[in-house]
């Protein structure tokens, strides 16, 4: 299963908007990786970009409902960590010999990143729309270069 951008997963925080877009590449990307059967090296590799972007992305997500005080945080937080673990444990069984384990976690993530967009970043999205003196753009900015620093 492939997914496709489409304005319907806008959030309307053009940063976050085009974050979600690159999860979404590289996960498609990783699927066509899968497909034409990539060596060991190659896979372990692309399961390392996706946990290092996951992260990031997150970090830049939930850094802005900070600054903007979003007042379900704590349960937007632990919908990103069951994404986060489920990479940190398919990671760990691959390393271990499952093969499927790669090929399950991109068909796990694809489907939690769709309905994750459309059903729990939507709702900020909505929250975002009656606090029209927020300047997002800058705030979305303002938590990306906060997350690229913590990377260092
Ligand atoms: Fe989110």
């Amino acid at each position: 299963m492939k997914i496709m951008w489409t304005d319907e997963l806008s959030v309307d925080v053009p940063e976050l908007d085009e974050q979600h877009r690159r999860l979404i590449d590289l996960l498609n990307e990783f699927y066509d990786a899968i497909e034409r059967g990539h060596d060991e090296e190659a896979i372990r590799k692309l399961i390392e970009g996706m946990e290092e972007y996951t992260v990031f992305h997150f970090c830049t997500e939930e850094q802005f409902l900070i600054e903007i005080n979003y007042p379900d945080l704590e349960k937007h937080q632990k919908a990103h960590q069951i994404l986060i673990n489920e990479v940190k444990s398919a990671k760990a069984r691959y390393q271990n010999g499952d093969r499927r384990a790669v090929r399950e976690l991109i068909a796990f993530a694809l489907a939690w990143l769709y309905s994750h967009i459309l059903k729990v970043d939507k709702k900020y999205s909505n929250y975002c729309k009656e606090c029209p003196f927020l300047n997002i753009d800058l705030i979305a900015k303002r938590s990306l270069n906060k997350c690229l620093e913590n990377e260092g």
